[in-house]
């Protein structure tokens, strides 16, 4: 049966978003594509399929952006199966090593992607617990959030952001554990070419890596006992 799947952050059709939202209507499912901003990439997957996807304005940054949404799409769905928390900011700082870094810049690169996914999480809940059979929360994290593999001295930002993320997870894993409504995870997506440079040396493309994804969510989708932050391919990651 076609599931309802919502996913955040996809207008960028080189990026991992609008791949997921390409690889779940290929497969006949319902997809919610979430945007900061109208992308003219999504407008064309709209004319292939129609009312198979709802296109929605949605900063996660905002809780009023992220309530509207919800108010949105409650009009046109039931039940959410899949929530895929994928949106992600970064300060112009990011690459710069610690004293090059203005640290004023890492709260609202922790308060978008870090506490964003969780807002979502926070609003559409009344959707996510309607559904026939319990549905599953993603949360794309990183590599770079794991406090206990952290070896790198740039990417100051981004690696508290996504440590904030997989602690906001664990938190929820808890809220949710009596709960057969709802499952959740934080999952590090791969190393994956995302910023449609052609010099850009990771091995999987966004289109190879969203259905790598789409079928991990598949098999995990039930999950309850097992790790909470794993790889692309199912494998338990440190926090
Ligand atoms: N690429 C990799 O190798 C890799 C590795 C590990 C983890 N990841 C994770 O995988 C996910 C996808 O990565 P990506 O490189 O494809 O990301 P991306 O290209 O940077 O795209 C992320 C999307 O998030 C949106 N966004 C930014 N701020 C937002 C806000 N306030 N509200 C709503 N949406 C917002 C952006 O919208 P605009 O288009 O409007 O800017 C963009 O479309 C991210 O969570 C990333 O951390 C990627």
């Amino acid at each position: 049966m076609a599931k309802n799947v919502m996913i955040t952050g996809t207008g960028r059709s080189y990026a991992l978003g609008y791949n997921m939202v390409l690889r779940y209507l290929e497969n006949g499912d319902n997809v919610i594509a979430t945007v900061r901003k109208e992308s003219d990439e999504l407008e064309k997957l709209k004319s292939v399929y129609g009312e198979k996807l709802l296109v929605v304005t949605m900063d996660i940054g905002s809780t009023e952006s992220v309530n509207s949404a919800m108010e949105m799409v409650q009009k046109h769905f039931d039940h959410i199966d899949i929530l895929i928390n994928n949106a992600v900011t970064v300060s112009e700082d990011c690459d710069k090593e610690f004293f090059d870094t203005n640290l004023d810049y890492i709260a609202h690169t922790v308060d978008v992607t870090g506490v964003g996914p969780l807002r979502v999480i926070k609003a559409f809940y009344p959707l996510l617990i309607q559904g026939h059979n319990m549905s599953l929360v993603i949360n794309i994290t990183s590599e770079a959030g794991s406090i206990s593999k952290c070896y790198r001295t740039n990417l100051i930002d981004y690696g508290m952001a996504k440590a904030a993320l997989n602690m906001g997870t664990m938190n929820l894993v808890n809220v949710f554990k009596d709960d057969e409504r709802i499952n959740i995870f934080c999952v590090h997506p791969g190393w994956i070419r995302t910023d449609g440079k052609p010099d850009n040396q990771a091995p999987l493309s966004a289109y190879d890596a969203a259905e790598i994804l789409r079928k991990l969510f598949d098999e995990k989708r039930y999950d309850k006992t097992g790790p909470r932050f794993i790889t692309n391919e199912g494998e338990e990651y440190p926090f």
